[in-house]
């Protein structure tokens, strides 16, 4: 029995396996419950008494020894990758990789963002739950001022009895908020989210993006708000693009004006997408009114500035021809697959 134990321990000792197979066959050999070590332990229950105390401790051994090899072997495959046996057939092609696609509206904000960021603009942003003052009032909106009613707005929280708190209806809020937490000169311009109470259709949205414009300086002049806006467009949609400003009213500028561009799609020979008269409209614009300025502790008198803002939807619409605005939020993949773009 003896020899068998040494014969045993000898093979255990040199044993070295090639895979996980071969260390479960090697439990099962030795420690299984048909095992030999059961099988030598039924053994030992037949020894004589005088023999029983060595051999006890031999077989202890033995067993401790068949133990520890096996949980060593086990260890260290368990720590090896799994995949250290598998045979790779390196010919194989590939799996296909799924790249995403960025949302047009991303890319058309961070074109946008481009084009000023080169004219020295930075990128602001503000909180979409927003006061009145931010909102309204210190954009020159008179309380009880029909020009509150141009913005359905979803009032969310009173204040002292009246709507104060509310989801914004524009992105101008961002400039009352930097104009007041710094100082001239701004340059930035401000991408986000607004809201508006408006019925669900493909040309209206109760939520949309936009961005704000804001240049404030000393001797900031119209020509500048025409050229800044006329070089963005020729980057945007191509040299060549024609724009034309047309008087308008915001509480917020003075003078304000809408700005159009030659139709993208028809280079202003006339579609349907321009109804035929050659220009659509992007953005409103105009000269920062002076109590605009005073109301964000800016000194009208010293500083004069112009500010601008566009509905991103639609600076997407002319260049993607997406008619449907609710596409943009419906996260349907068919839609958002078109616009696979390079990975940088
Ligand atoms: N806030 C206006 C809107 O939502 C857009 C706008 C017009 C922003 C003129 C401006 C501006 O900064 O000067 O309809």
């Amino acid at each position: 029995m003896q020899d068998q134990i040494d014969q045993y321990s000898a093979e255990i000792n040199a044993f070295s396996p090639a895979n996980a197979d071969e260390l479960e066959t090697f439990r099962i050999k030795f420690l299984g419950t048909k095992g030999i070590i059961k099988d030598l332990f039924e053994q030992f229950k037949t020894v004589g008494p005088e023999e029983k105390r060595t051999f006890g401790k031999v077989l202890n051994q033995f067993k401790q020894l068949a133990e520890s090899k096996y949980n060593e072997l086990k260890e260290a495959a368990g720590s090896e990758p799994a995949t250290q046996n598998i045979q790779f057939d390196l010919t194989l092609p590939g799996d296909g990789f799924n790249l995403g696609s960025r949302h047009p509206l991303s890319l058309v904000r961070n074109e946008i963002v481009d084009i000023f960021k080169r004219l020295g603009f930075v990128v602001a942003e503000g909180p979409e739950i927003e006061d009145d003052w931010h909102n309204f009032s210190a954009l020159n909106f008179p309380e009880e001022h029909p020009a509150r009613d141009m913005q359905d707005t979803f009032f969310i929280k009173k204040n002292n009895g009246k709507d104060d708190i509310a989801l914004r209806t524009h992105t101008s809020s961002v400039q009352v908020r930097m104009m007041e937490n710094g100082k001239p000169p701004f340059r930035a311009i401000m991408p986000g989210r607004v809201y508006r109470n408006e019925a669900i259709s493909a040309r209206a949205h109760c939520f949309f993006h936009q961005v704000e414009g804001l240049y404030v300086d000393e001797n900031v002049s119209f020509a500048d708000l025409k050229q800044t806006l006329y070089h963005f467009v020729q980057e945007l949609y191509g040299e060549g693009t024609k724009v034309r400003f047309r008087p308008s009213y915001f509480p917020f500028t003075e003078p304000s004006a809408e700005m159009d561009v030659s139709c993208t799609i028809c280079k202003g020979t006339g579609c349907n997408m321009c109804k035929y008269s050659g220009w659509v409209e992007i953005l409103g614009c105009g000269m920062v009114d002076p109590n605009v300025l005073e109301n964000c502790g800016i000194d009208s008198k010293v500083y004069t500035g112009f500010a601008f803002g566009m509905g991103m939807e639609r600076i997407a619409n002319l260049k993607y021809v997406i008619r449907d605005l609710r596409l943009f939020s419906e996260n349907d993949v068919r839609f958002l697959k078109q616009f696979q773009t390079e990975i940088i």
